[in-house]
Formats: C-alpha cells, structure tokens, sequence
C-alpha cells in the first residue's frame, strides 16, 4: 500500500494555522498514508537567512509526492526592485517545477451565501484553468528598467505553453457533467484576442487543441466581458481556461462569487509535480488568532488526494477526497461552524474538529 510522501510548507501569517488545520483532516481521512514532513520558506524565513525558498526546502518538493502549503508573504518584506519576497516562494516553485495548470474551482456549497442574488448551490460550479508558468509572469524579475523613466514587462504565449493548458482544460472537461445551466460540456476560452496578437494566438492554438475534442463545446469571452458574464450567467461556465495574468484576476472574482478566498481551493499541477494551496494570501492582520478559516487549504488538500489517487490508480485515495469534500459540505450546510470569512464566528480548530467529526 503506498505511503505518499508530502512536502509541507507552513509559511507566514496564517499559513500555519490553516496548514495544520489541513494535515490533521487529511490524517482523519487517509490514516497512515500520508507522510507529513515540514520544510522551511517564505518572508519571515527570508527576513532570517536571506532566503525565501532554501535549497533544501526545494529539493525536498522536488522529490516529494505533492506539496502542500499554507501561505507566504509578509508586508514590508520585500525585494530591493520593490517586488514581495513572500510571492517569490509561490513563483520559485511554479516556474521550477513548471506548475503550467493552477486550478481554480469556484463552486457555491449550501449553506454559503453568494453575494450575487438569486443563485444556489450546484447552480455556479466551474473550473478557471490559469496558465501558470507564462503570460505577463514569465518577464517577472526580467523586465526593463531604463533609467527609471521607462519599466516594461513582456507578455510571453508559447505554442507548447498553450497547447499543454489547453488540453488540461478540455481533458478536465471530459471529467466533469458540464455547466449547471445545460450540462454542457464547455471550455470558455478567456482573452483578448480582438486586441493583441498574443492572445489572438493563445486562442488561435486553443481552437487547435479544441479539434480533438468535438464532444466539449469551445466557447470564447474577452477578459474584460467575462467579468460580467461571471456575475450575470455563472451557471453557464463549466471550464474556463485563461492566461496567466488574466486567470489571477479572473480567479478571484470567481471566489468572490462564492464565497471568497477563504474557500477558495488551488491545485498547481505540473507532468510530475503538484502543489496545493488556498489561493488566499497570509493574513498577517488576523494571524495567530485563531480565527482564520482552514477551508481552502483543507479543501485544496481533497484535491491533492484526488490527485494523488488518479496519478496512482488508488482508489482509496480518491474516496477519501470524495469524503473529505463531502464532510466540509456537511459542515458549511449545517451552518453551526461558520467561519468568520463567511459571517460566523468559528474558530480554526472548531472548524477543524467539526470536518474531523464529519468524516469519522
Ligand atoms: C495567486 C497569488 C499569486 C499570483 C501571488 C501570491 C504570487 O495572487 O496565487 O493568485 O500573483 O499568482
Ligand atoms: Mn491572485
């Protein structure tokens, strides 16, 4: 039976709070299959040692079977060009693992009340698929600088980079029921291709990729009109697949949909390497309190399982994915442990103790 080797990162504000809060679930539901084993990073590491992501910290990633995070970043801990240290652990390890799939699921859950009126749960459930390793991130730390009068950053589209993100998309497609509205299933490409040649070509290599897939509708929206379309027909997405810059933003309108960041999930999935994560930040303001909510990264935890289970053909890991999301269902639904992102007043370890309870 195997015992699956997880490299944990607590990181800053938070992050070790809700990274715990994650691993204590994950042991409820997989026993002794998981190996938890903590490694150094982020801003108050580098405030110590100078350094954000030590070497040890990422050859361990490297070889571990998944990554599991809580957050990183810290204010004021910054580079000398002005940059956040914090981030450059998130961006270190996308770009050297090629993580080039960030998964976003959005996803109203009962129980949680979505600011947009009129919408349930089961009627917004879709997938945004951020390119992870290009786009306007692939200039970071390579811009231009002249003279400080004139600072550019390049907006990089690959063909492989495309095709690779495009086929994960269509291919997760293929996986899900399609859009609550129809059942269809439908990958939503997100660009500005009326304007720019580079998102003319990341669409042109998508419609390329959609060739494969007749039984997956292709469907198109520019960046800026998919911000209404998110509000106005949630239940029309199934997965929406979209450049790197364009799928940050994009991806947290969506969890402001439903929720917000704090149940807001994240699989950074590369051919060999996966890295799972609340897409929220570090808090620093409500860190130590206990009082953050341990949802995102319990439920970006479900999908290092699911992950793990389909990458491993085990089946048990894949149900106690199943169980996991289904006990953190339970627990929004009875509304008798609500975070306090979510109007409650729960604490992260009554919260904790309630999805363990759940799944016993
Ligand atoms: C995210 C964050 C990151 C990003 C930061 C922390 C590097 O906003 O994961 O959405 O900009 O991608
Ligand atoms: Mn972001």
């Amino acid at each position: 039976m195997n015992i699956y080797d997880i490299a944990t990162i607590d990181g800053d504000g938070i992050g070790p709070e809700v990274c715990q809060s994650a691993q204590t679930v994950l042991r409820e539901a997989c026993a002794s299959r998981l190996r938890f084993t903590p490694w150094p990073g982020g801003a108050a590491h580098y405030a110590k040692t100078g350094s954000v992501l030590p070497d040890e910290t990422f050859a361990a990633c490297r070889a571990a079977h998944a990554i599991l995070h809580g957050a990183a970043g810290l204010p004021g801990i910054t580079y000398p060009d002005g940059t956040e240290v914090g981030n450059d652990l998130h961006l270190q390890l996308r770009f050297k693992l090629d993580l080039f799939a960030n998964v976003r699921p959005i996803r109203l859950y009962q129980g949680v009340q979505s600011p947009l009126s009129g919408w349930s749960a089961g009627q917004i459930d879709y997938v945004i698929v951020r390119e992870n390793t290009e786009g306007l991130y692939a200039s970071r730390g390579a811009g231009v600088n002249l003279r400080g009068e004139v600072v550019t950053d390049t907006l990089v589209v690959t063909r492989k980079g495309v095709e690779r993100v495009a086929r994960f998309a269509f291919e997760l497609a293929r996986r899900r029921n399609g859009a609550p509205r129809d059942g269809q299933r439908r990958v939503t490409v997100c660009d500005k291709a009326n304007i720019l040649r580079s998102y003319a070509f990341f669409r042109a290599v998508c419609d390329e990729v959609a060739q494969e897939y007749a039984d997956v509708a292709m469907d198109y929206a520019y960046a800026d009109a998919i911000t209404v379309h998110m509000l106005k027909k949630p239940d029309f997405y199934d997965v929406i697949v979209a450049e790197n810059m364009f799928g940050d933003i994009i991806s947290d309108l969506g969890a402001g949909t439903v929720g917000g960041l704090g149940i807001a999930a994240s699989a950074e999935l590369g051919e060999a390497h996966g890295l799972f994560q609340g897409a929220h930040g570090s808090a620093p303001d409500i860190a130590g309190q206990d009082i953050a909510s341990p949802l995102a990264t319990i439920l970006s935890g479900a999908l290092m399982l699911r992950w793990l289970g389909e990458r491993h053909a085990d089946a048990a890991l894949t149900q106690a994915a199943a169980r996991v999301e289904r006990a953190v269902e339970s627990v929004l639904a009875a509304a008798q442990h609500v975070p306090h992102d979510l109007g409650g007043h729960a604490r992260c370890s009554e919260i904790t103790r309630a999805v363990c309870q759940e799944l016993r």
